[in-house]
């Protein structure tokens, strides 16, 4: 039986706003938000037994975890599920490549790694960070996307937006925009 629903799939680098992005993509459309990096938050959680999904523990093992066949398929397996049956915009590394490569709208986006350093660091620490501040956390970021990037695949006919010198509002405005269309 083929898909009926619609999925809006965005991908991009860790800290490129992905999640955040979705979410607030999904409220506009009346989507639900699905978020697939925690799921394999989930699993590393429970793995480790630990209960904070983004506790810096679980965020150092997750990468290893998101590497196992059989977590893949699992996590994959309940996306499509979901989907079935429900309008979904699903964030992550491999959704429009693979999970979905029939997704009605791609999304990859990407920053500038200082970029999405001051970001994280903005939110973490609730104030502006400093200089030195940011080149640490770019060097742990730029350490990330390569320990991720066997599993971060652009799909060919994904959108890409760099988000590097845009708001919020209006990265999420632009695929609002592309998914009216669709
Ligand atoms: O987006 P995040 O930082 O919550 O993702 C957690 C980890 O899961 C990260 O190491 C990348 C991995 N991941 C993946 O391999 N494939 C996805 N579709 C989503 C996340």
């Amino acid at each position: 039986m083929s898909r009926t629903s619609v999925v809006i799939a965005i991908d991009g680098p860790a800290a490129s706003g992905k999640s955040s992005t979705a979410a607030w993509v999904a409220r506009e459309l009346g989507f639900q938000h699905l978020d697939s990096g925690l799921l394999y938050r989930a699993e590393t959680s429970r793995r480790l037994g630990i209960a904070d999904l983004r506790s810096p523990e679980v965020t150092a093992a997750v990468s290893e975890v998101a590497q196992i066949p059989e977590v893949r398929a699992a996590v994959n397996a309940e996306l499509r599920r979901i989907a079935e049956t429900e309008n979904v915009v699903v964030d992550g590394r491999d959704i429009g490549s693979f999970v979905f490569p029939d997704a009605q709208l791609k999304i990859f986006l990407v920053a500038d790694p200082w970029e999405r350093a001051r970001r994280r660091l903005h939110q973490r620490l609730g104030r502006p960070a400093a200089d030195d501040e940011i080149a640490q956390e770019t060097r742990l970021l730029v350490e990330r996307d390569a320990s991720d990037a066997t599993n971060t695949l652009q799909a060919r006919d994904a959108v890409l937006i760099d988000t590097t010198y845009l708001t919020q509002e209006e990265q999420v405005q632009r695929i609002v925009a592309l998914a009216q269309k669709v």
